[in-house]
Parts: structure tokens; sequence; C-alpha cells
């Protein structure tokens, strides 16, 4: 049953600003970590997923709307809204990039669409409290991804692997920028969730599903994407100990780290705020070429 005990307010000051970025993919090489496609592709999954995914928050967050009786929380809803709308429309211009390159990803987007429109869409025939719930559970699940966003948004603040490895500027400004979106706005999945259903059991439940879901559609992309690249013809096979190498390398996050970042999700105490650093975030979007840019446009 939702609580009428207000949730704690962590964030009090959190004004989300959509930043109306633009990136230029014109000379983006197809590995854009030079010699390194199975990191590549490892990270370039976040592109097949991200564009239905964040539009799928959209519409969940969007629904939740009206069951906000808080206008602080309604305010940081709408400003995560504007953020999540932009970051699909920057990830699906990496995909018709793709494409544009021989690789196309439209056999394995039309099975995350069907995911995230008939699986876990609206139910336009639910009405009354039923609705209630639907929207709720999915409002759970959203929770337990943004932990999970926050997590690769903070790896992608701490990665200096990548600029070793001499990755492309542009694609690590999307990264970055996202991933400092990310951990700016970590809170208000948590935030709303418990605002709308503060029980344990639902965050559980959110977190069991979504991140078994996530590992293997992760698995599922890297597969798709090392097998559709035209200059690997499927050369490559994925396995969790490549991963494990390039994460030492840091050329990938560590997925044992990103077991055990899940696990805390479950603590009694957890906040999203415990998570990342938001004064990073925020002096990284600071000198973001694309934020930058979009702030004077
Ligand atoms: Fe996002
Ligand atoms: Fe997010």
């Amino acid at each position: 049953m939702p609580s009428t005990t207000p949730p704690p307010r962590i964030h009090d000051d959190l004004v989300l600003e959509p930043r109306d970025v633009q990136f230029d993919w014109s000379s983006l090489p197809l590995h854009w970590i030079p010699d390194e496609p199975f990191a590549t592709h490892t990270i370039n999954v976040l592109h097949l997923l991200l564009p239905e995914g964040e539009r799928w928050f959209v519409r969940v967050f969007s629904d939740a709307l009206p069951m906000i009786t808080d206008d602080r929380l309604r305010e940081e809803v709408l400003g995560f809204i504007g953020q999540e709308a932009i970051h699909a429309e920057a990830h699906q211009e990496v995909l018709d990039h793709l494409l544009g390159q021989g690789l196309d990803p439209r056999p394995y987007i039309r099975q995350i669409g069907w995911l995230f429109h008939r699986v876990l869409g609206d139910k336009p025939g639910l009405t009354g409290r039923r609705r209630r719930e639907n929207i709720i559970e999915r409002v759970a699940f959203v929770a337990a991804i943004e932990h999970f966003t926050a997590f690769l948004g903070n790896w992608a603040l701490n990665s200096p692997g990548l600029d070793r490895a001499q990755a492309d500027p542009t694609m690590l400004d999307l990264l970055r920028w996202h991933g400092a979106e990310e951990v700016e706005h970590r809170s208000v999945a948590y935030d709303l969730l418990v605002h709308l259903d503060p029980g344990y059991l639902r965050r559980m439940r959110g977190m069991l599903v979504s991140g078994p879901l996530l590992v293997h559609l992760w698995v599922r992309g890297v597969r798709f994407l090392l097998a559709a690249d035209p200059e690997l013809r499927g050369r490559i096979r994925p396995t969790w100990r490549e991963a494990q190498v390039q994460a030492r390398r840091g050329l990938l996050p560590d997925p044992k780290a990103m077991a055990r970042s899940a696990a805390r999700y479950f603590k009694p105490g957890y906040h999203p705020t415990q998570e990342g650093s938001s004064s990073q975030a925020l002096g990284y979007l600071a000198t973001s070429p694309a934020a930058r840019a979009a702030a004077t446009h």
C-alpha cells in the first residue's frame, strides 16, 4: 500500500536540465576503440538498448505523472523525462550511423521494440487500481535499471583506459555526457518508486526481474553485433573471460563490480545517492564539448 509518509528528500536542490546536445558521427570508425572490436561492440550494446528503453522510461513516467502528489518530485520527474528523451535520440543517431557502415542493427531492435511495447508496455485494458499497480510495477523496473545506468555512468566518468586506448573523442563525449546525466538524475526513479510504494518487496522484485533481463539482453547484444559486423563476420566469439580481461585493461566495466553494485540495491538503507558523485557529474557537464555547445545555442 502507498505510504502517507513523504519519502526522505535528499536532492532538494536538484534542478534537472535537459541539454539539447548534437553529435557529428560522419567520421566515426566502425571500431571506435581502435583495434578493439570486442570492447567497442560490448559498449555499442548501449546504442541497441537505449533508444527503445529510454523511450519506454518516458512513457512509464508520463503514465505515473498524475499519481505524483509532491510538486518537487513532479518537477524532477519532468526533468528526468526531458533528459531521457534526448538520450534516446542521441543513441538512435549512432544506430543510424552503424546501418550506414554496413552493420544492420534492425533485427535486434525489432526484438527490443517487442519487449518494451508488448511485454513491458502500457496495458490499455487496465483501469483503476489495476492500472495504478501496473504503472508502479513498471516504475520499480525503471528504478532498478536506473541503478545500472548510474553505475555505468559513473564508470564512463572514471574510465581513463578508454582515453589510453585512443577511443573516438566524440563517442567518449556521448558516453560521458549521458553518463553524467545518469549520475545527476540517479535518484529520481527511486524517489518516485518510494513515493508511490515504499515497500521493500516491490523494490526487490524490480531488481530481480531487471537485473537478469539486462544481463541477458547485453550478452545477446554483444553476440549479435560481433556476428553482424561486416569486418569481423563472426570471427570473434564473446566470452566472460574476455570481458574480464578488457575490464582489467579499463576498456569495459568490471562485471564483478557491477554484480556487487546490484547487490547493494538489496540493502535496507539503500539510496542511489550512495553511488557515484553528483559534483563529478556536474563537473564533466561543465566541460563536455556537446553540453557546452548545447548551452550556447
Ligand atoms: Fe539516459
Ligand atoms: Fe536515466
